[in-house]
């Protein structure tokens, strides 16, 4: 669904230029649920906004659902913003109108006129599971329920990738749980793929994938031994499982070989403040010295 490599974007304002984007690899296959972390600044929103087609990258490769977004001309954007993404932002403010009910708000967006209209968002609420508070005013629900109508719109035109920046930002971890099961529940029954930017570790935890972005690079990838899936019927089955091991943490190679040292090894006597290490490959490992070891 997504293929991007050496992603470039930079930013330009009058006598500035910010690297936000630093040849960044990125490859998600179709169907999959996968959330991004990385520090505030690390060029999350700004890889979602390259990948939902409301920003141009600069430079590298973009590819989405066999598209390629570097070649696209202001109208296949507009094509591709209409027919292939959804959006989910981290503030409802962005996402919803407030003097207008959930359903009013579901309507809007949805290019069908009439009858048709009204009973797609009647589904589409139902989908997210609100449809006992469609006549409601956005005022008059919860944050949690407020995201579920955003995530109702983003479904509005069917897309085959939805895109979620911070969509649990501002709710609390009993309501961020539940949107996150809304997501897993949408990729399992529609099998639409599913990119969540996070800050929050524990939700990042419920996915089957997790890459880290550090300074506008793919930094490392965090996978589970065992999907979600398997670890809560492992769980309704009375097995215990050890949370510690439940995911591997892989550092990246890009395509020039360069591999990110997870900081807080380099934070080790050996190794702070060294700007080198020996490189040696014994019985199939790639084995990293200080740079005085014998
Ligand atoms: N429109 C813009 N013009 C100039 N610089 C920008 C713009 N948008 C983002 N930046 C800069 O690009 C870098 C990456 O920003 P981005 O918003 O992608 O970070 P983020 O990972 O989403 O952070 P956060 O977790 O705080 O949302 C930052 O240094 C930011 O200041
Ligand atoms: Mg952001």
């Amino acid at each position: 669904m997504i293929h991007c490599d050496g992603l470039v974007k930079i930013y330009k304002t009058d006598d500035l230029e910010v690297v936000a984007l630093q040849g960044l690899d990125l490859h998600v296959e179709a169907g999959e649920l996968m959330a991004i972390i990385g520090n505030s600044g690390s060029g999350k929103s700004t890889l979602l906004n390259m990948l939902g087609g409301l920003d141009r990258p600069s430079a590298g490769k973009l590819l989405v659902d066999g598209k390629d977004l570097l070649k696209f001309t202001e109208r296949d954007l507009v094509k591709y913003k209409r027919e292939t993404v959804g959006f989910v932002w981290q503030s409802n403010a962005r996402n919803l109108i407030p003097y207008l009910t959930a359903l009013e708000n579901v309507e809007l967006p949805i290019l069908l006129k009439g009858r048709g209209k009204r009973l797609r968002a009647l589904e589409l609420l139902e989908a997210v599971g609100l449809s006992h508070r469609i006549k409601n005013r956005l005022s008059e629900l919860s944050g949690g329920e407020q995201q579920r109508v955003a995530i109702a719109i983003a479904l509005a035109n069917e897309p085959k990738l939805l895109l979620a920046d911070e969509p649990t930002g501002s709710l609390d971890t009993r309501m961020s749980n539940q949107i996150l099961d809304l997501f897993r529940e949408l990729n399992s029954r529609m099998g639409i793929t599913i990119v969540i930017v996070t800050h929050d570790p524990l939700l990042a935890r419920k996915v089957d994938r997790v890459v880290a972005i550090r300074d506008g690079k793919t930094s490392s990838e965090i996978i589970r031994r065992q999907s979600y899936a398997e670890e809560l019927a492992a769980l309704a089955n009375g097995s215990i499982f050890e949370a510690e091991e439940s995911h591997v943490e892989y550092a990246v190679i890009d395509k020039a070989g360069r591999l990110q040292i997870p900081a807080s090894y380099l934070q080790a006597d050996e190794f702070k403040e060294k700007n080198k290490v020996r490189v040696e490959m014994e019985e199939g490992r790639i084995i990293l010295y200080p740079p005085e070891a014998k």
